[in-house]
């Protein structure tokens, strides 16, 4: 019988709501399937840094990195400066442990009533490729003279070419064993070097796959095929901001962002890779018992499937269709089920 180890990240606001969520439902597929769970809860976020000064101990990485996967919320309170979640807890793990492929499917949902009235669910279907730890995000700027008229600001985007290959190795590999359809959303029209590069390398490895059919399209041409033509869309490969800002707008085409799972993912298996839904700690409905739990259960079925558990994550999967399916639906898609409801009822579909 297999074993895995489990840190569990609960972080912030709902994060103390679904995490719990999620793991009850992993360790009832579990017991199903025939594996074990060890999982080891950690108190990590911004209300540690208010009493303790910082998001995790010094050695946080360290003793993630002794467990086979992290099962993570989301990080944020509105009393801490938002510019500290990033920097101090998601962004340092992504990178620490290599994790440069973040894995977003945005797939609508049976009982789900989406916002586009003309997709009907096989519409809307595809993997959005977020290059994990390069581009946008590296926070590598500075600000002069704030208070002062002629204070300015910089921040450098850093591509490299080694960052892209691999990441754009992985978005066609997957689009093999998809539809073979991969679409590179840039700017390169007006981000004209780090984007050309970009384009430049990704084209070059495209040749390397024949077999898949490559397309290149800019990101505001992308952002209104999102809501128009989301059919056009199989596995989209994309940078770490844009990733970020189309996969809040995937997540709003399946109903709500609450719904949206995601792997912060290391292919090579050397460290663990991360799994948490798309949105934040949403603060505003924290503590209410409100939150939908499904983009966090979900998580938790792409990391069994990066445990190798594929069976136990399609379960999963499967009950969340069944679940949403029957119209058993939080606020945030127009029902009046609780989290711990709509929890209970997907187990009862396990
Ligand atoms: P958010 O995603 O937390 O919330 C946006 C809106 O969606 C809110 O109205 C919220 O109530 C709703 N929402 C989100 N998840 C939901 C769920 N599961 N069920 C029902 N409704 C849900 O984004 P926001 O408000 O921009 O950020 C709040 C905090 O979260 C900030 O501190 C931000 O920095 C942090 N954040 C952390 C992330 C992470 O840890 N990876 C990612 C995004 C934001
Ligand atoms: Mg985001």
């Amino acid at each position: 019988m297999s074993t895995y180890k489990i840190a569990a990240v609960y972080g912030d606001g709902i994060g103390h709501e679904i995490v719990p969520a999620g793991l009850e439902i992993l360790q009832a597929v579990a017991r199903k399937h025939q594996f074990t769970l060890e999982v080891e809860v950690f108190e990590w976020g911004a209300h540690r840094y208010l009493s303790a000064g910082s998001f995790m101990p010094e050695d946080g990485l360290e003793v993630l990195r002794r467990f086979d996967a992290v099962y993570f919320g989301a990080v944020g309170l509105p009393e801490v400066d938002d510019r500290l979640p990033f920097q101090l807890y998601t962004y340092k793990v992504r990178k620490a442990f290599n994790q440069y492929v973040n894995y977003r499917p945005v797939k609508l949902l049976p009982g789900v009533d989406g916002p586009l009235k003309f997709k009907q669910a096989e519409d809307i279907d595809f993997v959005i490729i977020r290059e994990n730890i390069e581009g946008e995000f590296v926070q590598n700027g500075k600000i002069f003279d704030a208070d002062r008229p002629h204070g300015f600001a910089t921040e450098t985007n850093l591509f490299t070419r080694h960052g892209i290959e691999q990441v754009a190795h992985y978005s066609f590999q997957l689009a093999r064993k998809r539809r073979k359809k991969l679409t590179n959303v840039t700017k390169s029209n007006t981000l004209i070097y780090t984007l050309y590069f970009w384009d430049q390398v990704i084209a070059e490895i495209a040749d390397q796959y024949p077999d898949v059919e490559y397309q290149k399209l800019y990101v505001d041409a992308a952002s209104a095929s999102f809501v128009l033509q989301p059919e056009r869309f199989d596995v989209i490969l994309t940078t770490n901001m844009i990733g970020d800002i189309l996969s809040d707008l995937g997540g709003a085409t399946m109903g709500s962002l609450g719904l949206g799972p995601s792997g912060n993912i290391n292919p090579e298996r050397n460290f663990p890779s991360m799994f948490e839904p798309i949105h934040g700690s949403a603060p505003d409905i924290a503590g209410q018992g409100i939150a939908n739990p499904i983009g966090q259960i979900w998580s938790g079925a792409l990391m069994l499937e990066q445990l190798g558990e594929t069976a136990a994550a399609a379960d999963i999967v499967h009950a969340i269709e069944q679940t949403v399916g029957d119209k058993i639906l939080t606020r945030d898609l127009g029902g009046r089920t609780t989290t711990a409801e709509a929890t209970s009822i997907l187990l009862d579909h396990l």
